[in-house]
Formats: structure tokens, C-alpha cells, sequence
């Protein structure tokens, strides 16, 4: 789809819901479901992200969701159902093994890339024979799609390639005026999107990693190996949401890897430098590094305790669009090791660096 589907003669009067997080008022589910049954777009809130919904079996509102943000028609859209006794209307065939992960994760951040169901718009799947299936922990995501009576096709609420929304705010940033309705349950309490989870290969092979950890999976399946690279040379795109330059503030952001010592140096270094150079520089900071850049001239956005992970990953989109907002040139930040939900913040940071990773040796003691 390509930009100039939405111009100034197709812009829409975006309404924004209030609705409580933990028991959604009726009538507000019930209007925003119309929309959707309408062949509309809705923005909602998911345990993860905001996502950018509509009626994932009829092709034209599908192909709205991609005009809206933007989006090449080669990234396939995940679907939401309310329960996972639907998974049979979305996939052709569903494996024991996706039976026992739909059991142990759902409602939860986990998508399951099963066979496509014929039903299922190839617009939906970018063509492809699989379909990512997911039913989310929300109970506004859950009653929305209740009370619209389809699966719902959604992508986080962002144009393609930024920083996902945690926050209606968030979806208006980038989506006011492109979609018909948002409704806004509050903050999302993960924070980072679902891990995607692909059955195809002898061992289950996580396409992106997100809430429901490596550690989790393999608890539940044995070995679990992750994608390393998106782009398979021979194979095309697998996952195109993994390709790199995604989840990317405005900024240039530098991820700084390697022990904590060291990495808090060679960033507090930087800073020095690059504020001599007349950059406005941003950190994103961990509570217990904020001593290390105590001189520094920069501006320190708090991403949480490090040792809570969890803390972090519900923060880090929202932090980085404070230091967007705030208009830094350059962002810095370290990573936050592979163990948990650690494993999708490094992946949300390499994406968001687009290359610019430096590997810092230990100091010398
Ligand atoms: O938490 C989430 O997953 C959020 C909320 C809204 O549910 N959604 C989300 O959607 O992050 P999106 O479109 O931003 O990312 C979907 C990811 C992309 O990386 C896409 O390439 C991948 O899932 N994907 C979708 N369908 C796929 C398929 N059939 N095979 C492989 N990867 C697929
Ligand atoms: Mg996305």
C-alpha cells in the first residue's frame, strides 16, 4: 500500500474511548466492535502493545490496516482470537504440539505460526501458507474481539518500522486521523510484543523474541532455538518483523554490550565526546547506573531497575519516546543480557540501532 492512499481528502475523525482496563464498560466494546464489523480500524490495548485491529477475514479492512501505518504489503499481520477454541476457523490443522502451548500460554504473549486456514485472506499472511495466531491477555483485547464476533488481524498500532505504543497517547502519535476509533485501557503491563513461535522446523524456533521467555518455552518443550538472522539468504523474509532498523526512535541510538563496568564507562566516555562534538545526547539508564554518569551533561531517561526486568521491558518504548520528545540527537544505552525478558530487549535495541552495537572489552584492572 503505498503512502498517498491517505491524503487529505481520506483523513478520518479518530475517537478516542476511555475504558477500564479490568471490566471495559459495555458500551464502549459494543461501539468499537461495530467499527470493526464495519470493515473499520480500532486500536486497542493487549497485554503487550497497543495493536492496530480489523476484521482479519475481510481483505479490504485488512488492506486499511497497511495504508494506516504504512506498512509493505511483505510483513504478514498476527491474529487475534478470543479463545482458542477458534483456532480451527484460522488454521488448517493444528498440531498437538500447538494444542499443549495454546493450553499452557494463552491468554499470553505467545504466537503460534500455524497453517493458514483458507478462509484467511492472503493479504493477512502476505501471501504466505502460515498464519501467526495468538489470543491475548487483556481483557479489553479479549472483550473487543468477543463482542466483534471475527479474529481479529493486528499489528502493533505504529507506522511501520517506529517504536511500538504502550499507551494510547502512543497510537495517536503516529495513527490520529488514519484510524476510526482508539480505545484506551491505561498502559500496556508487558511491554514488549509476543514472542513468535514457529512449529515448522524439527525444533521450535523462535522468530522473535518477547513475553513469554526462551527460558519458559523450553521448560515447556525441551530445546528452543531462536532466529538469529531474519533475512535467510536463499529463503527470503521469514519473519520481516525482525528484520533490523525496526522499533527505531527518531535518534540514533547506540547499544552499548559487554560487562557492566566496562560499558558504563565506555558510554560515560562517549557522552563527554559526543556533547564536545554538539550532539544533545540521551541516556537510557538503568535505576542503579545512574551514579556512573553523575558529571555528564546529558539527559538521563530512567528505564527501571535492571534487575527487573520486567520493570524494563514494560518502560522501554515509552522511554525512548520521552527521549525522542525531549529532541536528543543521540540515544545510548547498555544492553540488559539474554536471560527472560532480556532477550527481547536486546532484540528491540539491535533492531532499534540499526548496526551501531559496540562490543566493550573489560577494563584493566
Ligand atoms: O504482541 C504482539 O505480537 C502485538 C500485539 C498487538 O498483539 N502485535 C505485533 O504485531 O507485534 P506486528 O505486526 O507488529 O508484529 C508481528 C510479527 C512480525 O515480526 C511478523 O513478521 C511476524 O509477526 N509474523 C506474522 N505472521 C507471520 C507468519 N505467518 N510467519 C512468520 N512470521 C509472522
Ligand atoms: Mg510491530
Amino acid at each position: 500500500m503505498s503512502q498517498d492512499e491517505i491524503g487529505p481528502d481520506n483523513v478520518k475523525q479518530t475517537v478516542v474511548l476511555a475504558v477500564d482496563p479490568v471490566c471495559p464498560e459495555a458500551a464502549a466494546i459494543r461501539r468499537a466492535a461495530a467499527v470493526l464489523r464495519n470493515g473499520g480500524l480500532v486500536a486497542f490495548p493487549t497485554e503487550t502493545v497497543y495493536g492496530l485491529g480489523a476484521n482479519a477475514l475481510v481483505e479490504c479492512a485488512v488492506q486499511g490496516i497497511f495504508a494506516a501505518k504504512d506498512r509493505p504489503a511483505y510483513d504478514p499481520l498476527i491474529v487475534h482470537l478470543a479463545g482458542r477454541e477458534w483456532l480451527s476457523d484460522v488454521a488448517a490443522g493444528v498440531p498437538p504440539l500447538a494444542c499443549e502451548l495454546a493450553d499452557r500460554f494463552w491468554p499470553g504473549p505467545l504466537t503460534l505460526v500455524l497453517p493458514r486456514h483458507a478462509r484467511i485472506p492472503s493479504v493477512v499472511t502476505a501471501g504466505g501458507p502460515t498464519v501467526a495466531v495468538r489470543v491475548p491477555a487483556h481483557p479489553v483485547a479479549l472483550a473487543l474481539i468477543r463482542a466483534a464476533g471475527v479474529p481479529v488481524a493486528a499489528p502493533s498500532a505504529n507506522r511501520f518500522g517506529r517504536l511500538s505504543p504502550t499507551q494510547a497517547a502512543h497510537v495517536l502519535d503516529d495513527l490520529d486521523g488514519r484510524i476510526d476509533l482508539v480505545l484506551d485501557g491505561g498502559p500496556t503491563p508487558v511491554g514488549v510484543e509476543s514472542t513468535v513461535l514457529s512449529l515448522a522446523a524439527p525444533v521450535p524456533t523462535i522468530l522473535r523474541p518477547g513475553g513469554i521467555s526462551r527460558e519458559a518455552l523450553e521448560a515447556a518443550l525441551g530445546q528452543v532455538d531462536v532466529l538469529e538472522r531474519a533475512l535467510l539468504p536463499d529463503e527470503g523474509v521469514s519473519s520481516p518483523g525482525t528484520l533490523t532498523k525496526h522499533y527505531a526512535p527518531r535518534a540514533r541510538l547506540v547499544l552499548y554490550r559487554g560487562g557492566r563496568e566496562g560499558v558504563l564507562q565506555a558510554m560515560d566516555r562517549a557522552a563527554s565526546q559526543l556533547v564536545d562534538e554538539g550532539e544533545r545526547v540521551g541516556m537510557l539508564v538503568a535505576d542503579e547506573d545512574f551514579a556512573a554518569f553523575d558529571g555528564a551533561t546529558v539527559l538521563l531517561q530512567s528505564v527501571g531497575a535492571a534487575e527487573d526486568l520486567a520493570d524494563v521491558a514494560r518502560r522501554l518504548f515509552a522511554s525512548l519516546r520521552a527521549l525522542d520528545q525531549a529532541g536528543v540527537s543521540v540515544i545510548l544505552v547498555r544492553d540488559f543480557g539474554a536471560s527472560g525478558l532480556g532477550l527481547a530487549i536486546r532484540d528491540r535495541l539491535v533492531r532499534a540501532a540499526d548496526g551501531r552495537v559496540l562490543e566493550v572489552e573489560e577494563p584493566q584492572a
